[in-house]
């Protein structure tokens, strides 16, 4: 076993990754998964990769061997904060966790309440995660420094400030700041009165800085301070330096435009494998047999569906935002069943479209099935399931579920943007002609754009010789993780100190 004290053996680079969710302990979206999947995958190109968590319940109760590694003075308003070490169970990827019991010792969803609304201390929760990431370049664990730090989305966006400032008031460089962007859209923006507790100096609250519009923001410390920046998909690095999908950064992302790089996110194959998955009815590789018609067929059972092979079966798995343009499904819905198809939905999040998908399943129970709320092992059923997954976003960073889809022989349907637009290839005829359709890719984000885009995966459904040769060629894509984990390294050196 590894122990935390010292170097692993051969190991290279010092990467630490600052988060607020890893799979398999604690997951709201994509970024656990790439979390999850991104250290093991680093590891095993030799670098010494650890996580920095918040000690929200399932990561302190999931994590094994914990040990103490410090005691910190009372700081963001938790009297108690320690540092524990441990590791992630399945991959044995070494984590430290903050514990601070009064921040984050309250389960369920690890930003919001019950009532979906966000805690009013998150500022704080998520100083201390970044602060406490800048204490570890300084020695707080005296056996480890990371040489590159690498932070996660807004929740870690101080860490690049916190270490900077500490860099300026010591005049000496600790470690070199990775900050990747999974969305935008989510900034962490907060009052310039909370800024006084955050232990920041206060030349940082300054246009060349933190300070957002008079607020300040976790999202622009990343971007400012961080010594790179990237973010899951090519075209979402171009779309975020313009204004429409810029969220009021796109000014500043352009001006780092030659520090901005598109990594796109991989499939974690030890997780999404329809040859090896224990979660799904029958198992299945590139030739299918009978494997994925089983899924389908147990699919159908289990979720009350007509059991009938021939019903072309639609599928969304989706938190239920505004981000995800799930109200297209809703008007194509009518078009799909009276074509004679199906469609299954595992989500939740927004009541509204939870409401209109319920409805739609009372009146068709025979051929919507609407499952609400969040179930890992069904995902896997409902992909693995399907003949298509629909992913038709406002905009999408990279996305997951498509490439999920891409490795399970399910087609993906998805508007053309961000990473939906660098991983699906549409059905074109030109496409099938030349082998390298994946999928159906439409581009106007409206109903009519939509449901043609769904006229075309019927037809293409009834010509069942080319929608096999699709899914062939979807099943053999290659989203690996060591391909991403071979250009974070290169990145990294560049500046690791
Ligand atoms: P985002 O991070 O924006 O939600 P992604 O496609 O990157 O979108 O990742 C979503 C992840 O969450 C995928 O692993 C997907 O399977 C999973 N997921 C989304 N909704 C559900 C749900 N209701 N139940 C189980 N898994 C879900
Ligand atoms: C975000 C994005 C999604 C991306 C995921 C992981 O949640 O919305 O597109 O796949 O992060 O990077």
């Amino acid at each position: 076993m590894t122990s935390y004290q010292g170097l692993e053996p051969g190991a290279r680079m010092r990467v630490l990754h600052v988060c607020a969710e890893v799979y398999p302990l604690l997951k709201t979206g994509g970024l656990a998964d790439v979390t999850g999947a991104l250290a093991p995958a680093q590891r095993r190109q030799g670098c010494d990769v650890r996580l920095l968590l918040p000690g929200f319940p399932a990561i302190l109760e999931g994590i094994r061997d914990r040990q103490r590694v410090a005691q910190l003075p009372p700081s963001f308003g938790a009297d108690v904060v320690r540092l524990y070490h441990g590791f992630l169970p399945d991959s044995g990827i070494a984590v430290y966790v903050i514990d601070a019991p009064q921040l984050y010792g309250r389960p369920g969803n690890p930003y919001a309440d019950a009532n979906q609304q966000p805690y009013a201390d998150n500022y704080r929760r998520f100083a201390l995660l970044g602060w406490v990431a800048a204490r570890l370049t300084q020695g707080l664990d005296s056996f480890w420094q990371p040489q590159v730090v690498h932070s996660h989305d807004w929740h870690a966006g101080l860490a690049p400030a916190y270490i900077r400032a500490a860099e300026q008031s010591s005049g000496r460089r600790t470690a070199g700041t990775v900050f990747t962007v999974h969305n935008l859209a989510y900034q962490g923006r907060f009052s310039r009165h909370m800024f006084g507790d955050v232990d920041l100096p206060w030349r940082f609250f300054d246009i060349e800085g933190v300070e957002f519009h008079g607020d300040w923001s976790f999202m622009k410390a990343g971007l400012f301070y961080a010594d790179r920046i990237t973010t899951v998909s090519p075209t979402y690095a171009t779309e975020i330096q313009r204004q429409e999908q810029g969220c009021g950064l796109d000014g500043l992302l352009q001006s780092r435009a030659h520090d901005l790089h598109g990594i796109l996110n991989g499939v974690d194959e030890t997780v999404w494998n329809p040859a090896t998955d224990p979660l799904i009815a029958a198992r299945y590789s590139t030739r299918l047999g009978t494997g994925k018609s089983a899924c389908k067929l147990a699919l159908q059972r289990e979720t009350g569906l007509t059991a009938q092979s021939d019903a072309p079966l639609f599928s969304v798995v989706s938190r239920l935002t505004e981000q995800k343009g799930l109200h297209l499904v809703l008007s194509a819905l009518p078009g799909i069943l009276q074509r004679g198809g199906q469609l299954v939905l595992l989500g939740s999040g927004d009541s509204a479209l939870e409401s209109a998908f319920l409805a739609m399943a009372e009146a068709h129970p025979r051929s919507v099935a609407v499952v609400l709320g969040y179930d890992e092992q069904m995902s896997h059923r409902v992909i693995a399931g399907c003949d298509v997954i629909l992913v038709p976003s406002r905009f999408e960073p990279c996305g997951l579920t498509q490439l999920y889809g891409l490795r399970y022989g399910t087609l993906p349907l998805v508007r053309r943007v961000g990473g939906l637009a660098d991983t699906v290839v549409d059905s074109s005829l030109e496409n099938l002609a030349d082998g390298r359709a994946t999928g159906f890719v439409f581009d106007s984000f409206d109903d009519e754009a939509l449901g043609a885009a769904v006229r075309r995966a019927f037809a293409l459904y009834g010509r069942k010789a080319e929608w096999r040769q699709a899914q062939k060629q979807a099943m053999q894509q290659k989203f690996a993780w060591a391909d991403a984990a071979t250009r974070f390294t290169s990145l990294y050196g560049q500046i690791a100190v």
